[in-house]
């Protein structure tokens, strides 16, 4: 007997580079744990399904691990489109969702286990950062779906709240690339913003920044700053068109901890390499930890036995200490901010002290309270 649990991440198209990494977490989670014995001598048995990112596609492989496979814990998704898709089949079947994602908050579901930053401990951080740093002229480019289009509202109000101005806001299929860009690339020109805020994601994210480059965007005067972008597009993208841009999230690859070098060498062990781990990686490698410590106490594979154990766990991340909130099932998570280097390699630029607490309905002023760090950066990156 084994504790089967479903995966739901896609291996190709548009969004595989970042949901590979997030499969990759997920599976070294449950290696380790099955190294250890598994849980209550029991091994996790991995079921997984690749979506190829049509968004489509997670409802309806998200109903066949519930209703085929009997399954009723999984962990899936990277776009907020899919996670729409999954939540009325998880919510009629009382299935418990785990989504280690950043995303525009504004959702609660008691199904769904909430990994990846609300907008307070990412957007909100990252456009003060830009106030004080850059200035306040930003122009917005992002994906043609919810995410980009809501994260894009909230982080209106924070540059506005700032006392700047937003001097376009643009989005692009998910298909888009190269020449796609060409005309906004001439509107950020003539507008010429302290920094441009992209959401856009997957495959053109990859294909933006490059024309941004190609149309002699200098990073050094007008960064692109996302919270997209992470350590596997960048190593598409490429040094070049990379350096000096800016992500904010929660963890890092370059964190220089004893748990983030032991993730890291189990990570290389496994698969090889670490290009492409990410936030959202070590958020479903993290996740799926939690699932296995709640599943110890319950002993059971019941949604609300699961979900009293997991509120208010905490657990030694590698990005540092994180707990999820029992008041609205999303997690406290570590905010930092960082910076491409002449290496494709992101230096940290300011973190906070201490995990923030959620607030996925940003009922807390956006005008950040700063008890961030800015760090003393000895690179010139
Ligand atoms: C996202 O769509 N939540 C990145």
């Amino acid at each position: 007997m084994t504790w089967k649990v479903g995966l739901l991440f896609s291996e190709t198209g548009v969004t595989s580079i970042i949901e590979r990494s997030q499969l990759n977490g997920a599976l070294l989670a449950i290696d380790q744990i099955n190294e250890k014995g598994g849980v209550l001598g029991r091994k996790i048995e991995p079921v997984s399904y690749d979506p190829a990112s049509i968004v489509q596609k997670y409802g309806e492989l998200c109903e066949k691990l519930i209703v085929d496979h009997k399954i009723n814990v999984i962990f899936g998704c990277y776009m907020s489109s899919s996670r729409k898709e999954v939540l009325p089949v998880i919510e009629q079947r009382n299935a418990l969702f785990f989504y280690p994602t950043l995303y525009e908050g504004f959702e609660y579901s008691p199904n769904v286990i909430y990994g990846g930053a609300s907008p307070n401990q990412n957007s909100v951080p990252l456009g003060n950062f830009l106030l004080e740093n850059y200035g306040g002229r930003i122009f917005f480019v992002g994906s043609d779906y919810i995410y980009p289009r809501e994260s894009n509202r909230v982080m209106r109000n924070v540059v506005r709240q700032g006392g700047g101005e937003v001097l376009g806001e643009v989005y692009f299929d998910l298909e888009s690339g190269g020449a796609d860009f060409d005309d906004t690339l001439a509107d950020i020109k003539r507008a010429a913003p302290d920094a441009i805020f992209s959401t856009v994601v997957g495959q053109s994210c990859i294909e933006f920044y490059r024309a941004y480059l190609a149309a002699e965007g200098d990073a050094a005067i007008c960064p692109i700053a996302s919270l997209t972008t992470n350590e596997g597009e960048i190593a598409a993208i490429g040094p070049e068109a990379s350096e000096g841009h800016i992500t904010a999230a929660p963890y890092f690859r370059s964190i220089s901890s004893p748990e983030n070098q032991s993730f890291l060498e189990a990570y290389k062990k496994k698969f090889g390499t670490t290009v492409d781990v990410t936030s959202c990686c070590e958020a479903a490698y993290c996740q799926v930890h939690m699932f296995a410590r709640a599943l110890e106490i319950t002993g059971e594979i019941d949604t609300v036995a699961l979900r009293e154990a997991l509120l208010g766990m905490r657990f030694d991340a590698p990005q540092g200490e994180i707990k999820i909130d029992p008041d609205n099932n999303h997690t406290y998570l570590q905010s930092r901010i960082a910076k491409v280097n002449a290496g494709g390699e992101f230096v940290i630029q300011s973190q906070v002290r201490r995990a923030i607490k959620p607030d996925p309905y940003l009922v807390s002023p956006t005008i950040f309270d700063l008890h961030f760090r800015q760090l003393e950066v000895a690179e010139s990156g």
